[in-house]
């Protein structure tokens, strides 16, 4: 049997096999990010998956930046969330919730105020409003106040992901957002403990870390990491220097795993990635490294079986297959995913990809 199908432990959460699906924003929440029926359909039609994690969540409103993306901080949102984890795991399933704090790329028309920052910069490019594209703001840096309002608004969203339902949670550090904005030195100008010093830029994500794992236990907490593209105008000069202390800094707080999304092709954003950089921390890190980006079964085995990651979580393949691990395990044919309705709309493109039993009856 493949190694993709042998099962595996990430702290409290028993998986019985490694293909993950990865964080996918599909925008069907709502102004409000209440979650509803139709997403509860969405994640239990994917249960399949060895661990869903949701798509991003907003810990605050000051954090959420995408229109109908969904929010973890309200009664409202929380008992939505109850209908979605009670539908996957009644349909046998795992999720854990993705903690979102946007920073600099929210928009002040989505109601959260003037976007918040490592240090007073503008991202590049536009921000999503419900009025369209919109060039982003110039973020407002963070004092120390604001940062410790934040560290709570990442536990109580963490303490409200466990009342929902949720297995565990994962730490949003990807992808340009606040805590890729405090890691990395093209977004964090600091001068004070927060900022500078590779240590100092890691000083805002062991806090999170610390709040997240005291609210509900490290044993429930993940956090994701891009270390090598440059996202939202977000990189760092030293990625190989930084993401090794950080690994460091995981093993140091017992953080059970870390998703990598470590392209190797251009991204569809059209970012062009540098090598690799999970190779120079494995040996810092004795936790669970799931690897993401355009990897296809063959070549996740091979990384698996060579201990270089323990699993694989895949994005896009299972929008269109909600049925992947199935179809993986059979070497079945896939469907193609419609990208017009990856961020927009409802049911279309959304619960309706056939499964391997219709296409087979059809
Ligand atoms: C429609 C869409 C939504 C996404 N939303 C998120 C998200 O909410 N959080 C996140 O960390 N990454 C997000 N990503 C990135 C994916 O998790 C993943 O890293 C990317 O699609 C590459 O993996 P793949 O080649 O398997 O698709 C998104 C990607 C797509 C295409």
């Amino acid at each position: 049997m493949s190694s993709l199908f042998t099962p595996l432990q990430l702290g409290a959460i028993i998986l019985p096999n490694r293909i993950l699906m990865a964080p996918l924003t599909r925008a069907r929440a709502g102004r409000e990010g209440v979650p509803n029926d139709l997403m509860a359909r969405y994640y239990a039609q994917r249960a399949g998956a060895g661990l869903i994690i949701s798509e991003a969540t907003g810990i605050s409103r000051e954090g959420l930046g995408w229109p109908d993306a969904p929010g973890l901080w309200n009664r409202d949102q929380v008992d939505g969330w109850k209908k979605v984890a009670a539908a996957v795991h009644k349909e046998g399933g795992r999720i854990v919730a993705q903690l979102w704090h946007m920073g600099r790329v929210v928009h002040s028309d989505l109601g959260g105020g003037q976007p918040v920052s490592a240090s007073a910069t503008t991202a590049p490019d536009f921000a999503h409003t419900y009025e369209g594209k919109k060039p982003y703001e110039q973020a407002r840096a963070l004092t120390q106040a604001d940062i410790d309002r934040i560290l709570d608004d990442y536990a109580t969203a963490a303490r409200n992901a466990i009342e929902a339902g949720f297995d565990g949670v994962q730490i949003h550090g990807a992808n340009g957002y606040l805590v890729d904005q405090f890691l990395r030195d093209s977004a964090n100008f600091r001068d004070d403990d927060y900022g500078g010093s590779i240590a100092n830029r890691l000083r805002f994500v062991r806090r999170v870390l610390e709040a997240v794992g005291g609210a509900i236990g490290m044993d429930r907490v993940g956090i994701r990491f891009s270390p090598n593209i440059l996202v939202q105008g977000v990189e760092d000069s030293e990625p190989v220097a930084l993401y090794t202390e950080l690994a460091r800094l995981l093993e140091e707080l017992q953080v059970p795993w870390i998703e990598l999304r470590e392209p190797y092709k251009p991204t569809s954003s059209g970012s062009i990635p540098t090598a690799p950089v999970s190779p120079a921390m494995r040996p810092h890190y004795s936790g669970k490294i799931v690897i993401n980006s355009d990897h296809d079964w063959a070549d996740a085995r091979v990384r698996i079986q060579a201990g270089t990651a323990d699993a694989v979580s895949i994005g896009r393949l299972f929008i269109a297959n909600p049925d992947l691990v199935t179809r993986i395990a059979l070497d079945a044919p896939l469907n193609t995913g419609d990208q017009k309705s990856f961020y927009f709309g409802g049911a279309e493109g959304y619960v309706d990809y056939p499964f391997l039993t219709e296409r087979v009856a059809a």
